[in-house]
């Protein structure tokens, strides 16, 4: 039985600051920014949006009465939790209408935890396979206004529907998992921004990425050649584009070639987003399939996820005859009608993002356009 990706949704915010405006606000060379970081574009959370949200608004639009009628798990990952006990995944469940007889949890491993989701959901239906499982990858990422990491914050949620039989990409059990105590990024209790060591995490990103590849190669006696196409965990895009750089000497120069502007397409949200955390890989996976005109049924995928603290995980999957049915095809045109703001509106949203909200205090949630958005909190609990 073949089990993986039956259907994939992307969600963010409405709002963008443009990544030149930005560099000249910080006095950097805009080239910095849209070339050595390679980003064009940073999604903007305003505090009627968290992780709970964004994640409802990932998963709504791509669930029929059938899917929700199968799914008996739901997974949850994110390093941006609202509650250190109630899983965001019961909020998610309840908003979407899901059956209360599905096992809801939340996952953690920095940007890693939706693999371990995807993982665990697909071993799921392996045992279940008339049942469908629910993983989001949910996340607002953030380092600090004038800090070297703001370039690389953004935020949104990918929501993949598992089932036996799918529509998308059948993932091959073929996984290679580096996991080791590494102190490159973090985010304290009491830290609403994370921590940073910058060019020791991407440092360890690379060496995590040839640990796990290489020892993939080796186990499946296969060969950079096998790929059509190579995605990353994309917290900036110029880290997935060192990524695949390091095993370009393998290739030949048509290869070289091909895997390049299969990377491309597979950036090219991402570069109006920014990073997502725990769906920046999917994201990517996503960006490919829906942008890249030159890829075909059977080509196989190879995927990296990288989650600071830190683990790695390389594997593949085998793309579907009629991937493109499942996948949110209007994306393009969501991100087109993005409102952009000014860099001072951006600044004066981040201050007000995830700061703890007084109780009966309603939030500014009136020009959000999404579905689900944060109205407030009563008695401490979130509206
Ligand atoms: P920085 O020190 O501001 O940047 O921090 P830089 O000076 O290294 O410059 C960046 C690049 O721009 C360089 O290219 C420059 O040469 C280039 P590179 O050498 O890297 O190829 N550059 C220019 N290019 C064209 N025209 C110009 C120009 N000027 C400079 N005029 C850093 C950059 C990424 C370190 C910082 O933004 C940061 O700390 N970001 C956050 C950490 C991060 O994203 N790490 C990635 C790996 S860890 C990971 O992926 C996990 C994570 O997602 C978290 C999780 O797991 O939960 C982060």
């Amino acid at each position: 039985m073949q089990v993986g990706i039956d259907k994939m949704h992307f969600a963010t915010s409405h709002l963008y600051v443009d990544m030149a405006e930005l560099a000249d606000a910080r006095q950097q060379a805009p080239d910095k920014y849209l070339i050595g970081i390679g980003q064009s574009q940073m999604a903007v959370i305003p505090p009627s949006q968290d992780t709970v949200t964004l994640a409802a608004n990932a998963a709504y639009p791509m669930l029929t009465a059938e899917d929700i009628a199968a799914i008996d798990l739901v997974v949850v990952a994110t390093e941006s939790g609202i509650d250190n006990s109630k899983a965001a995944a019961i909020y998610v469940a309840k908003l979407l209408g899901l059956s209360k007889r599905a096992r809801t949890i939340e996952m953690k491993e920095a940007c890693y935890a939706a693999t371990a989701g995807l993982q665990l959901a697909a071993d799921h239906i392996r045992v279940h396979p008339t049942k469908k499982a629910l993983v989001i990858g949910s996340d607002i990422a953030r380092y600090g206004l004038n800090s070297a990491g703001e370039p690389t914050q953004g935020g949104g949620a990918v929501a993949m529907l598992v089932s036996a039989d799918p529509q998308i990409l059948v993932l091959n059990d073929d996984s290679v998992v580096l996991s080791d105590d590494v102190m490159d990024f973090w985010r304290p209790l009491y830290h609403t921004e994370a921590l940073v060591d910058g060019k020791y995490s991407s440092n360890i990103y690379i060496d995590y990425f040839q640990d796990v590849f290489q020892a993939y190669l080796k186990e499946q006696s296969a060969d950079l050649a096998d790929f059509a196409a190579l995605t990353f965990h994309l917290p900036y895009t110029k880290m997935g584009l060192k990524a695949l750089r390091s095993v370009l000497p393998m290739a030949t120069t048509d290869q070289q070639t091909t895997l390049l502007a299969h990377f491309e397409h597979a950036r090219r949200f991402s570069r109006q987003v920014g990073n997502l955390y725990t769906g920046s890989l999917y994201l990517g996976l996503l960006s490919l399939l829906v942008s890249d005109p030159d890829l075909k049924a059977g080509d196989l995928i190879g995927l990296f996820s990288y989650g600071s603290g830190a683990e790695g995980e390389f594997y593949t999957g085998r793309l579907q005859p009629n991937y493109q049915r499942g996948l949110d095809l209007e994306l393009p045109q969501r991100l087109a009608r993005r409102q952009r703001v000014n860099v001072a509106e951006y600044e004066a949203l981040f201050n007000h993002q995830l700061q703890w909200i007084a109780d009966d205090q309603q939030l500014d949630y009136q020009n959000d356009p999404q579905r689900f958005v944060l109205t407030g909190q009563v008695n401490e609990q979130r509206q």
